[in-house]
């Protein structure tokens, strides 16, 4: 996709951090945006905000996790413009860091899946067929730099899950030379909310006990916040997504920080020894 004016964008996780800053960077092209999110408040605030300055949108209070919520929201968006034309799938959580992967409970898995993995289905599903219909426009997933590296947590799960999910559909949709064009965008450290992602924890799925993990888990997300507010500017990411999509590429990384790990990791793979440096990747607070 070269020309965005006038066209329609539907992208989650939009009321803060990098949809954030999508949005606001598409609405300088002119898109017309359907924008999707759990948080109503914030959703209303940066739509009038957007608003202010001309721009057409339609805010949905949806969550990605619950398939039904999507596709309201979808059908909402076609009832309002009529069509789409480039879908981002952004919503996530930094989900479960509260112990080892195996004492995790059945919720843990259901909230950081639902969102990360699950979310990602569903808004494909619902919107997908509207490209393929067209023969036209754009799918972009977010995934992560965790996605390339060696697994470390549920989070990284579901962003590995995430990749080998769009790199699927790239597959099918080649195999039926469809044009609808696809990407996967893998972020680095970016400064967003990320790691105040239980806030939106819902009911339904919060944790039955309160492990020894807990507390590691809460060190944690305040160490990984700070550490993400020196990361890159979600605006500067929105400049690279755009650039990806004006030139169709498919894997968009937003640096190259991360390369010796992902060259580590499929080195040990084809050598076929044990890694070194679990650790190095794993998040764990410093004590
Ligand atoms: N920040 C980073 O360093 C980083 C790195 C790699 C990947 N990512 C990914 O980037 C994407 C955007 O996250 P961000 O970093 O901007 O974080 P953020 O917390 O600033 O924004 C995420 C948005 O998603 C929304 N959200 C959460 N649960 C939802 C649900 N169930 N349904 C709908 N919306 C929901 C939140 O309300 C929030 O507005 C996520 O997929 C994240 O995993 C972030």
């Amino acid at each position: 996709m070269e020309h965005f004016q006038g066209k329609v964008a539907f992208i989650t996780g939009a009321a803060s951090g990098m949809g954030k800053a999508f949005a606001e960077r598409l609405a300088r092209e002119g898109m017309r945006l359907a924008l999707a999110d759990l948080e109503p408040e914030p959703l209303a605030r940066f739509t009038q905000e957007l608003e202010s300055h001309g721009a057409e949108v339609l805010p949905l209070t949806v969550d990605v996790s619950d398939a039904g919520q999507v596709r309201q929201a979808a059908e909402r968006t076609l009832a309002r413009f009529g069509t789409v034309d480039l879908v981002i799938n952004n919503a996530g959580v930094e989900g479960y860091l509260d112990g080892p992967i195996w004492e995790a409970e059945s919720s843990d898995w259901a909230w950081t899946m639902g969102v990360n993995f699950w979310g990602v289905v569903h808004c494909v599903e619902a919107l997908l067929p509207v490209l393929i219909e067209k023969d036209d426009g754009h799918l972009v997933n977010t995934a992560s730099m965790t996605a390339l590296v060696r697994g470390a947590n549920m989070y990284s799960i579901a962003k590995h899950a995430v990749l080998a999910y769009t790199e699927t559909i790239r597959s099918d949709l080649a195999r039926r030379n469809s044009r609808v064009q696809v990407s996967v965008l893998c972020p680095g450290i970016i400064a967003t909310n990320l790691f105040l992602g239980s806030r939106n924890r819902p009911e339904r799925w919060q944790r039955t006990s309160n492990t020894p993990g807990a507390e590691q888990g809460r060190k944690l997300r305040l160490e990984m916040h700070e550490r993400l507010s020196q990361g890159m500017q979600p605006s500067q990411v929105a400049e690279i997504l755009l650039d990806g999509i004006r030139r169709n590429q498919f894997y968009i990384l937003t640096d190259d920080g991360w390369h010796p790990q992902i060259e580590s990791r499929f080195a040990d793979i084809m050598a076929g020894v044990s890694p070194l440096g679990w650790r190095g990747v794993r998040l764990e607070p410093r004590s």
